[in-house]
């Protein structure tokens, strides 16, 4: 991993109670975010969505996601995903690099 994406990785133990990521990755109480750059809101499937995130219209890239991860609730207002969001640009930018790096499969 490059270094923003490493120290992204532990940035994403924010994450790890609702999401799992990488080889095997399985829906917790957050969907799978495998192969999340490129890819439309509430699309994961076997994943329960409210319709507010799978309805938001949102394909997800770097720029949406600093956005979303920022004030989740601010980009999608009634999301089920109970978090704060991660308000330093820096580990935001990271934590896309960790992401991102993740495809699909
Ligand atoms: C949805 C990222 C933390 C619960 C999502 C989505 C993303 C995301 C990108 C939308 C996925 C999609 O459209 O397929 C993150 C990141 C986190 C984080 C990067 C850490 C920085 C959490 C935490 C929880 C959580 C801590 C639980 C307390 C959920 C739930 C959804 C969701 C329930 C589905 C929302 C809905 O259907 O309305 N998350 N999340 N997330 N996340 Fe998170």
């Amino acid at each position: 991993l490059a270094q923003d994406a490493a120290a992204g990785k532990s940035s994403f133990n924010k994450c790890l109670a609702c999401h799992a990521i990488g080889e095997g990755a399985k829906n917790k109480v957050g969907p799978v975010l495998n192969g999340l750059d490129g890819r439309k809101s509430g699309t994961v499937e076997g994943y329960n969505y409210s319709d507010a995130n799978k309805n938001s219209g949102i394909t997800w890239n770097k720029d949406v996601f600093l956005e979303y991860i920022k004030d989740p609730k601010a980009k999608i207002p009634a999301t089920k995903m109970v978090f704060a969001g991660i308000k330093n640009e820096k580990e935001a930018g990271d934590l896309w690099a960790y992401v991102s790096s993740f495809d699909k499969d």
